[in-house]
């Protein structure tokens, strides 16, 4: 009797352990942001950043212009076209400079030793995110590596859909429905 007790306690609490554990999968999978697609796509997208010269040590350079919180006090920003996966898309590539109050001249001299984070924006296949028109979003450390939030989940994907604050719902107020502060996609992209 207490051995068969047991057995189908054992059972039950397997059982619990097997749906708690689907649950987590579900839960990773339905999280706008962080999960395992999203690190992976954001692996190929740096990478295909470095095949054009955006990342990596023969980046190009543009002017640095003056930027605001929460990107760095000058950033240098880019807009073109990559290819991920076979599809081409649209990319913003922001490289952020700083800390706030660093002497504008130590960063003019030598920018690498100032670069905080590259923010960046690519235009995903049509179904990614149709509410967001599509924006993948992704905040990049200087190596290539992910930057996280503090309960530690990787910035990249959609980031962060459906809060009130991050990348989605601060750019939404960009002008031209875009997306873009700086700029617009060129009619010709
Ligand atoms: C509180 C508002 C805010 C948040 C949050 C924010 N941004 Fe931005 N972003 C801006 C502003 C404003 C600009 C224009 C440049 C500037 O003044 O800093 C900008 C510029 C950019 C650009 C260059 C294209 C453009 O829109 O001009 C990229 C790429 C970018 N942000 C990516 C991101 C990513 C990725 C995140 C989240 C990890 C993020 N941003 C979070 C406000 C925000």
């Amino acid at each position: 009797m207490t051995l068969k007790f047991t057995k189908k306690l054992t059972t039950a609490l397997a059982a619990v352990a097997v749906a708690a554990l689907g649950a987590s999968a579900a839960y990773s999978q339905m999280a706008p942001f962080g999960g395992e697609e999203d690190v992976s796509f954001a692996s190929e997208l740096w990478a295909a950043m470095e095949n054009a010269d955006l990342a990596g040590p023969n980046q190009i350079r543009a002017a640095l212009s003056i930027g605001n919180d929460p990107h760095g006090m000058l950033l240098e920003t880019f807009y073109t076209k990559v290819e991920v996966g076979g599809r081409e898309g649209f990319i913003s590539v922001k490289r952020n400079y700083g800390p706030p109050g660093t002497d504008p001249e130590d960063i003019y001299n030598d920018p690498d030793a100032f670069l905080g984070a590259i923010t960046v924006m690519f235009q995903r296949e049509e179904g990614y995110d149709e509410d967001n028109q599509n924006w993948f979003w992704v905040k990049y450390l200087p190596d290539g590596s992910l930057d996280k939030n503090p309960a530690g989940v990787a910035l990249a994907g959609k980031v962060a859909k459906g809060m009130d604050v991050g990348c989605i719902a601060c750019h939404s107020a960009a002008p031209g429905g875009d997306y873009l502060f700086t700029g617009s996609m060129p009619d010709a992209m």
